[in-house]
């Protein structure tokens, strides 16, 4: 018998127990075992981790009744880079990859299925590199990988953002306040721009268009004339100000990429400085994006992605990754993937739509 290993790489998101799922019952329909390996890439770099169960063979057992489940079964991880690892206690980067390599070699794997974002996918695609036969699945909340239009999570992220600006709303109008919402995304404004439309926002920034904090002002003082006196911002945590910089609350270090926040407080903090008279409140919703139950969109596309997984491995096609070309599931090598981010067009049809409705985007021209 063949024998599948699968890992989840990265930040969890909404969805990943769907494909585990799919992948497992498809797998296990066509005669493969599937192995889940803990943690992503470190239970691969340390056969005898086991926080708590270690690598371990999947059945029917392990995936029944997870499809609605948040997180993931196996676990997993954003710190624990083959290519770029740092032991525990140490502060100093090694390449591990070929120590990666000869474990999945005693494990016995013959395909490798590796999901997650762009830094899981630029892992596997250096494995593959190696030698290892290794099929991506794209996930992500912030939705900034290439070749795929849409990776699973980023449908429930929005749910939440969404929702969270509909609160928002009754508040603000109560009080006549400013209240600025801080969303995920990273470097990329999918998350505010979708969720910013959807959830009714006045005004959307997004880190592809640096903002003026006197345009923002202009449109909540527009807003204020036309006797509206309360605004709503939706603030990707990537956001920057015009001839400025990303915010970070923690900085980059080996083996660990900086922790963006922080950037709807400055923008409070930019308007206030302009209007001392304004009400501004913050509100970070943070890791309730990363969490709960995946949206029936997400399942969907999950359960799909997991399916034409194994079918990869089935047809040998190594390297590549799964792709959603609506309405189709496809796949593309994985350095098509990952050849650069997947990032808001500021002049696109989205951004025209936002601007259509009324929505201020903080470019200086909006002021
Ligand atoms: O990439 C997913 C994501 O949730 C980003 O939107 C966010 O910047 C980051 O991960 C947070 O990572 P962590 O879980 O390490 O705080």
């Amino acid at each position: 018998m063949k024998r599948i290993g699968v890992l989840t790489g990265g930040g969890d998101c909404p969805g990943l127990n769907a494909v585990l799922r799919a992948i497992y019952r498809t797998a296990s329909a066509r005669g493969y075992e599937l192995l889940g390996i803990e943690d992503g890439f470190a239970g691969l770099i340390d056969l005898d981790r086991r926080r708590p169960y270690g690598n371990r063979m999947m059945s029917e057992e392990m995936v029944r009744g997870i499809l609605p489940r948040g997180g993931t079964i196996l676990g997993s991880s954003n710190s624990d880079d083959p290519f770029h690892y740092v032991a525990p206690g140490s502060d100093r980067e090694e390449d591990v990859s070929d120590r990666v390599v000869d474990n999945a070699r005693r494990l016995g794997l013959d395909a490798l299925i590796c999901i997650g974002g762009d830094g899981t996918m630029t892992i596997a695609h250096g494995l593959a590199g190696k030698g290892l036969r290794v099929v991506g699945v794209p996930k992500t909340i912030d939705n900034d990988l290439l070749a795929t239009d849409y990776t699973f999570g980023f449908d429930t992220a929005l749910h939440t953002a969404v929702d969270a600006l509909d609160k928002l709303h009754t508040t603000a109008e109560s009080h006549d306040r400013v209240m600025l919402l801080e969303v995920m995304g990273r470097h990329a404004g999918w998350i505010a721009l979708h969720a910013g439309i959807a959830g009714d926002a006045d005004v959307i920034l997004i880190p592809e268009i640096p903002y003026s904090a006197a345009a923002v002002l202009a449109k909540i003082e527009r807003r204020r004339a036309q006797g509206r006196y309360f605004s709503i911002i939706a603030v990707a945590e990537g956001a920057v100000p015009i001839g400025g910089c990303e915010s970070y609350i923690e900085q980059a270090r080996p083996g660990r990429a900086g922790r963006l926040g922080g950037a709807a407080e400055r923008v409070a903090a930019a308007l206030r400085a302009l209007e001392p008279t304004l009400d501004c409140r913050v509100t970070v919703l943070g890791h309730l994006q990363r969490g709960g139950s995946p949206s029936p969109k997400d399942r969907l596309l999950g359960t799909r992605f997991g399916v034409a997984a194994v079918e990869l491995v089935e047809r040998g096609q190594f390297d590549h990754m799964v792709c959603l070309r609506t309405p189709h599931i496809r796949s593309v090598p994985i350095a098509e993937a990952i050849a650069r981010r997947n990032v808001v067009d500021p002049q696109g049809e989205l951004c025209a739509a936002a601007r259509a409705v009324g929505i201020c985007l903080g470019s200086p021209d909006e002021l």
